[in-house]
């Protein structure tokens, strides 16, 4: 009998699948969504073209001073899934004393190549997870765009027991003439993940009997590329499209990108919401 070939999916190729095939398997597609974003934090190459992409984009903006503006009074701040330290930079620079927790090393390495000198006594990078990170309580905590992957009950929960006010932002899935929501919706890509986040981080609010604010900030930024390809590349990478989608990724977004001082321009507006507790 001729010998069976054993095929072996990953997660990631049994993402790109389930995407390609449509499969309407909700959880299904929240765990691989899970697993895919896990493997981006950890892979050293999507690591950079993250911070290339966020530079560019001057991300935190406005964000930044949304978050400043609610850390009045404070002096001690946890970082939980602090990245590449898009935050925790600029608060150390404000004068705060930062932990900051990141289980990712390669995100980690890029992180600590952007400390300079003077806030270098600011920072305390703790490599590990949220949630079995030991540490003492804080005046304030921020969890910006980093609960998605996380045991959201158990890593609320410890947020409350760790600090005085916390703030935690999640991407609202109510975009409005963002790009990659036309594309999402011609291609039938869902924001499962964001809207069951949200869900649950109100539920386990509701179920522990924490009290809570919510603000919608709205953020309106351009985006410009060199080319078509570049576009394509940013595209499909941000809405984690394998790039046998980009055929279809251009015909969506070629009649939407305008050419604005020899550069190819797009508008990306959307809302994030933030939870204070
Ligand atoms: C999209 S990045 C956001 C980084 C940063 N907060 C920012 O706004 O630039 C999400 C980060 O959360 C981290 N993360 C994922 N799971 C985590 C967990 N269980 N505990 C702490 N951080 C986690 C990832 O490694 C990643 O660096």
């Amino acid at each position: 009998m001729p010998a069976r070939k054993s095929c072996i999916l990953s997660d990631f190729d049994a993402f790109l699948f389930s995407r390609r095939a449509g499969i309407d398997k909700s959880p299904l597609k929240e765990y691989l969504s899970i697993k895919c974003m896990k493997m981006r934090y950890n892979n050293r190459n999507d690591v950079l073209e993250y911070e290339k992409r966020l530079t560019k984009e001057d991300y935190p903006g406005i964000l930044f001073d949304v978050v400043l503006a609610e850390l009045t009074g404070c002096k001690e701040i946890i970082d939980v899934g602090a990245g590449n330290g898009f935050f925790s930079i600029p608060l150390a620079r404000q004068g705060f004393i930062v932990k900051a927790v990141e289980p990712s090393a390669e995100m980690i390495k890029v992180f600590q190549d952007k400390i300079d000198k003077q806030i270098t006594s600011l920072i305390n990078i703790y490599h590990s997870d949220w949630e079995s990170w030991e540490g003492r309580k804080s005046d304030a905590l921020i969890c910006i765009h980093a609960i998605y992957t996380m045991n959201i009950n158990k890593a609320i929960q410890k947020m409350k027991l760790h600090s005085n006010k916390s703030l935690l932002l999640i991407r609202s899935d109510e975009e409005t003439t963002a790009l990659s929501w036309v594309i999402r919706n011609k291609m039938n890509i869902e924001r499962l993940l964001l809207k069951h986040t949200r869900m649950k981080v109100t539920s386990i609010f509701k179920e522990h009997h924490i009290k809570f604010i919510t603000k919608d900030i709205e953020i309106s930024k351009g985006v410009f590329f060199e080319n078509i390809e570049e576009a394509l590349g940013y595209y499909c990478f941000s809405l984690g499209v394998g790039s046998f989608s980009q055929k279809t990724v251009r015909k969506i977004i070629e009649p939407h990108l305008k050419w604005k001082n020899g550069k190819l321009y797009a508008l990306e507006r959307y809302w994030e919401k933030l939870f204070i507790f």
